[in-house]
């Protein structure tokens, strides 16, 4: 009797735990709220209006865990139009909450509000939020945390704190007019005035009891695990703490071989944690955090040093008469620099963490990405590399145009794609030319919307080369919708002979955004599992606008789970 009793409770137990298991797999669902309305801020002594979410700069941290739904509902109190992206969030199936304006949705008008509602699958670290329209961005942005399921361990030390940092780029002037005159007059945009650390603004070389200073407090013999993130429109950023090493660890939202770095490089619309490892006792010392640009491009850039601080607490001493200690920056057009670190980026490779990049590819593109021109008007005398043109950018000579009536995803949904969009995106370039030797005469690109169409699971390889069209360049392209694996990069132009012998297969980093090399290529792989109409595009805000982008469109699979899902009944009007 008393066995009898012990093994009903020994099985009521197991159910329970099971239960459990299955409750916390299967995940929560989290709501937000995002009330887009403009705030008063004041940056570089001067108070502007901003548009902002929840009156916050940053916006508000998103965080969930891996398996959860979140039910994000965005209200457009403002004059401009909106919508969000979530950045290397997969979107299995709901492309309709992915946020890019014009591609999976129209845009959300003053008035309106839209429930951005998807579940995090299979993806766990750190990606952020940002408004997907035009720039607004510069200042509509946020981090999106995905944590481990419960019980998972990270696959490194458990850090004492996690803390985001996020990087941004101030203008003092509305960053929509930066980007009206810029396509207006054809000419490169203005430049920022200031890069940002969450928020704030210290030049390093003002008095550090400004306010205005991002300072992170820590303590002496801890962890901390830093969550990087580059929101800037246009920088790609060096970052650096003085007399602190930072051990990489994650990179988009997945798990890397851990190395060290003194300099982080990080451009526009990638993440990056860290781990940083304070000092064993309290050190007589505060700590600049400094970033700058890396830039190779032609052009005026904004140069300028954005400063935080490392302080120790200390319960008895004052941090008043501390000595500072400034750390030291890889020169700003470093692509030397730039080459060795994204050379150390691995995927950890685990059998927690396996590597799914396709072995063999069913369908190869090699694209290149660069810059060009377009005619100047008639009677208009334009600023763009002469007064008779004005910039471009292209993908293959194609410069991007969205539509502006209606989005490509719902086009393609109801089956009248032909009105908006064409399928004949070129799988190679139309005129090869010596990529990255002495630039062809004619530099105008053609325009138009074109996607390129794939089957279900369709396994795709995918070289991005770089062109000296108007002077080589990084391009940071981000691929909504997928993560890719890096299997191979270079200087100069692909051979196609030679190169892919010595792709990496084995422990390529798994990435959604990844830098085109400055004046090289590089070569990723993917598999086509997730039905919808997916952006690629660099993350330069300006070369976004300028047209460097293209879509995919990944048709459904044969199975009822592979269809994209139907939009929900509060999807925008067009
Ligand atoms: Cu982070 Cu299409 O964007």
């Amino acid at each position: 009797m008393v066995t009898w009793v012990l093994h009903y409770l020994l099985v009521a137990f197991l159910i329970a735990i099971s239960y459990n298991i299955d409750a916390a797999s299967a995940g929560i669902t989290r709501h937000y709220q995002f009330d887009i309305q403009l705030k008063n801020i004041t940056r570089l002594c001067k108070t502007k209006t901003i548009v902002t979410v929840n009156g916050k700069f940053p916006g508000p941290k998103v965080t969930a865990r891996e398996g959860d739904n979140l039910q994000i509902k965005v209200v457009n109190h403002v004059s401009n139009n909106i919508s969000i992206h979530w950045h290397g969030i997969r979107q299995l199936r709901s492309g309709w909450a992915d946020g890019p304006s014009y591609v999976t949705q129209c845009p959300i008008r003053t008035g309106q509000s839209y429930v951005y509602n998807f579940t995090v699958t299979g993806q766990r670290g750190t990606l952020w939020w940002h408004a997907h329209i035009q720039w607004m961005r510069a200042t509509v942005y946020g981090p999106l945390i995905i944590l481990p399921k419960l019980h998972q361990p990270y696959p490194f030390p458990k850090p004492y704190k996690q803390v985001p940092i996020i990087f941004g780029e101030w203008f003092n002037a509305d960053p929509q007019a930066v980007l009206q005159q810029a396509l207006q007059t054809g000419a490169g945009p203005n430049a920022s005035d200031a890069h940002l650390l969450m928020g704030f603004q210290v030049h390093y070389t003002i008095a550090l009891q400004k306010v205005n200073t991002y300072k992170l407090m820590v303590k002496p013999g801890k962890t901390y695990l830093l969550r990087l993130i580059n929101a800037a429109l246009n920088d790609e950023l060096f970052f650096t703490i003085a007399n602190h090493t930072l051990t990489v660890v994650e990179a988009d939202a997945c798990y890397v071989k851990p190395f060290q770095t003194n300099t982080v490089l990080i451009g526009p619309g990638k993440q990056t944690n860290v781990l940083l490892k304070t000092k064993p006792i309290y050190p007589n010392a505060t700590f600049y955090m400094l970033a700058r640009p890396y830039f190779t491009g032609q052009g005026t850039i904004d140069n300028t040093t954005v400063a935080g601080i490392l302080q120790y607490h200390h319960h008895s001493k004052s941090s008043k008469n501390l000595s500072i200690i400034k750390p030291s920056l890889p020169p700003i057009n470093s692509t030397s620099y730039a080459a060795n670190f994204t050379k150390m980026f691995r995927s950890l490779a685990s059998s927690t963490f396996p590597v799914n990049a396709p072995k063999t590819v069913d369908k190869k593109y090699f694209f290149t990405v660069g810059l060009g021109t377009n005619p100047c008007p008639k009677n208009q005398t334009c600023q763009g590399p002469t007064n008779a043109t004005k910039f471009a950018a292209s993908i293959n000579n194609v410069s991007f145009i969205l539509p502006n009536k209606t989005s490509l995803l719902q086009s393609y949904f109801v089956g009248k794609s032909n009105n908006v969009f064409m399928t004949d995106f070129p799988t190679a370039p139309f005129f090869p030319f010596n990529y990255t030797g002495t630039p062809p005469n004619n530099t105008m690109v053609s325009r138009g919307t074109k996607v390129v169409v794939l089957k279900y699971n369709t396994t795709v390889e995918l070289v991005l080369q770089g062109t000296s069209i108007l002077g080589i360049e990084a391009h940071p392209v981000h691929l909504h919708g997928f993560n890719f694996y890096v299997v191979g990069q270079g200087f100069g132009n692909f051979n196609p002979a030679r190169d892919p012998k010595q792709y990496n297969l084995v422990d390529p980093v798994e990435r959604n955004t990844i830098n085109v090399p400055s004046g090289g290529w590089v070569a990723i792989r993917f598999l086509a599992d997730n039905p919808g109409v997916w952006l690629m595009h660099c993350h330069i805000e300006i070369h976004l606008s300028w047209g460097l982008t293209m879509a995919w469109v990944v048709l459904d699979g044969d199975l009822p789970n592979q269809e994209l899902l139907p939009p929900p009944s509060d999807f925008p009007k067009c």
